[in-house]
């Protein structure tokens, strides 16, 4: 068995294997993760020791705040994941995890475990993403925060307990929103300017940066003593963090690779 690995070290690695087979072959039993998110679904394979062997991603557009919208696009996006998956290691993926975003019914989040059963795997296990994301980052008294493209779902830790979760609509599509309504593009063109040109992007969404920390605000009432994690990829902008930070008047704690923090989280989630 090898040393656990620090979250920064995981997220690096995953960032390192999306779309890249392991140099080796994979020994031994795997874990599989799914994350059916609004705006990508990412299917995370790891080895024995918790390493990433292979990361992938297809665009989603098939779950609206999480809320599966078009089942069969999902279970196609998944069994397209899972498939390339088996190809690229040489194994089969039997079992896996997925998630759903805190607040939702129950039926909603099983739903979330049907798309993944309709994809072919067998006995498949469910959690909540912003749990999912603790297990990644491992923090004991902490807020984890992801803000994803549809939603911004909160979990309060204390002494690694879950004390409070929460989850509101908010992320990187309203962003989107944002920048395209103010320099008159489409949406696919302020998603694309967003990630082209952040220092040009950042004014213009401070005010929608600070209506999503006013949303961790009031999901976090009484929690204000404790530091802010970020996960998810909406807030991977470079300098929301600070735009977050001011307004909550607490410290916020970015991490590398961020979209990649719950997806993670998911597959060690995984029997
Ligand atoms: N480099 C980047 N800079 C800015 N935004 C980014 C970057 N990379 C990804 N994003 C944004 O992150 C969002 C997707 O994040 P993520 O993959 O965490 O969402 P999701 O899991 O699909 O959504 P949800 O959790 O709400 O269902 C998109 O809105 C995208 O615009
Ligand atoms: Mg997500």
């Amino acid at each position: 068995m090898l040393a656990v690995l620090d979250s920064t070290t995981l997220l690096e690695l995953a960032a390192a294997r999306l779309g890249t087979p392991p140099e080796d072959p994979v020994d031994g039993p795997v874990r599989v993760g799914v994350d059916l998110g609004t705006a990508t679904t990412v299917l995370v394979v790891l080895d024995r020791d918790d390493r990433p062997v292979w990361v992938d991603t297809h665009p989603s557009g098939a779950l609206s705040d999480g809320v599966v919208v078009d089942f069969a696009g999902a279970v196609a996006s998944v069994g397209g994941l899972k498939r390339r998956a088996e190809q690229v290691l040489g194994v089969e993926l039997r079992d896996a995890a997925t998630a759903y975003p805190p607040q939702i019914p129950l039926a909603d989040a099983r739903a979330c475990r049907f798309v993944c059963e309709a994809a072919g795997f067998g006995e498949v296990a469910l959690v909540d993403e912003v749990s999912a994301a603790q297990r990644t980052l491992d923090v004991r008294d902490g807020v984890v925060v992801d803000v994803g493209g549809g939603s911004t779902g909160v979990g309060v830790f204390r002494g690694s307990e879950l004390v409070a979760l929460d989850d509101r609509p908010g992320g990187g599509h309203h962003l989107d929103l944002v920048l395209a309504g103010a320099l008159g593009l489409s949406l696919s063109e302020a998603e694309r300017y967003k990630r082209e040109h952040p220092q040009e992007a950042l004014p213009v969404l401070v005010p929608a940066f600070q209506r999503i920390a006013e949303s961790v605000r009031l999901m976090t009432l009484g929690a204000e003593d404790l530091p802010v994690h970020l996960a998810g990829g909406a807030l991977m902008l470079p300098g929301a963090d600070t735009v977050v930070a001011t307004w909550l008047e607490r410290p916020v704690v970015t991490h590398p690779h961020a979209l990649f923090i719950t997806p993670l989280g998911i597959a060690r989630a995984a029997s």
